[in-house]
């Protein structure tokens, strides 16, 4: 199945890219794999015709309004994150009716319909960056409350209205989960992504992006972490760092829309070219400004 796969890829000049998530052999078999963000300037960099998209539909969203006249195409197009539906345009209106000098950003976990709706969109990488970096005082961050609080305390300046949304997998990490590990491993590092709840956080010793915890514990003197995140992240953890010991709390966070990518799915799609993103143009141009800001504004 690899051989036909990278052979179809060469014939159509197709690239694929996956999430941290995804299961091993599809991480395996990608040109790229990485986070959120870096699939994001990736898919906008891309000279290939098609891009093949092994995440979540808003991975794959971003990546078409990215790039309107590259085929981007899905192994399944079931797989969705449930937290980019946890805001609604009426919320949005809300706000922005009850708020002066306000900005709308966006968590990229969002729908193209939200997006649509933004002022601009930011990634676990870069949102401490750019909501600093943005003159209003204000600011209305949908949907993840949990990367909200997490803004709102490194951004004290700024006046953060949280949405009532989370990622079901990284809200239930409970910090006893966390403690438990840490009396099995005392020495370990605690590594978690924002998505986590702000107990879990308060306990951990390094908060970042699914990538920034991979090189965080590749360049870290540590040799123990407990990892507070889903479990596909091991894969790149073990390939970066070999002789590293890596814990996940029990029961291992898993989401199961990302394990919808297999290398089955990759080959159909790309055989048959189906499973195409399509999203409608004014909805595209809507939702372009706010993903392009997020370019310009985290370099
Ligand atoms: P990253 O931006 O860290 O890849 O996170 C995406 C995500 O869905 C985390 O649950
Ligand atoms: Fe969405 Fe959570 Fe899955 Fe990330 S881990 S894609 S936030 S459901």
């Amino acid at each position: 199945m690899k051989d036909k796969i990278k052979l179809l890829k060469k014939q159509k000049n197709a690239v694929i890219l996956a999430h941290i998530y995804t299961p091993d052999p599809v991480q395996e078999i990608a040109d790229f794999v990485g986070d959120s963000f870096y699939l994001a300037k990736i898919a906008k960099e891309s000279s290939a015709d098609i891009i093949v998209f092994c995440g979540v539909l808003f991975m794959g969203e971003s990546a078409k309004i990215l790039n309107p006249d590259k085929k981007v195409l899905m192994p399944d197009l079931s797989s969705d994150c449930p937290m980019a539906h946890m805001v609604d345009e009426q919320k949005i209106a809300q706000m922005r009716d009850s708020y002066d000098n306000l900005a709308v950003v966006c968590y990229i976990n969002s729908t193209a319909e939200i997006k649509a709706l933004s002022d601009v969109c930011v990634t676990s990488s870069n949102a401490v960056k750019i909501v600093s970096s943005l003159p209003n005082k204000n600011i209305f961050f949908i949907p993840d409350k949990n990367l909200g609080q997490y803004i709102a305390e490194q951004v004290p300046d700024k006046n953060i209205i949280l949405n009532d949304g989370y990622c079901p997998y990284h809200n239930n990490i409970t910090p006893e989960q966390v403690l438990e590990q840490k009396n099995l491993h005392p020495n370990a590092l605690v590594l978690s992504h924002p998505e986590c709840t702000k107990p879990v956080l308060d306990v951990s010793d390094f908060i970042g992006s699914t990538q920034q915890i991979i090189n965080y514990a590749k360049n870290s003197s540590h040799t123990d972490f407990i990892i507070c995140t889903e479990s596909g992240v091991l894969y790149q953890l073990s390939n970066d760092s070999p002789d590293k010991n890596f814990y996940f709390v029990t029961p291992e966070p898993l989401c199961p829309d990302m394990k919808k990518n297999t290398l089955q799915k990759i080959l159909d799609v790309l055989q048959n070219e189906s499973n195409n993103i399509q999203i409608s143009e004014e909805r595209r141009n809507k939702a372009l400004a706010p993903l392009d800001k997020m370019l310009e504004l985290s370099t």
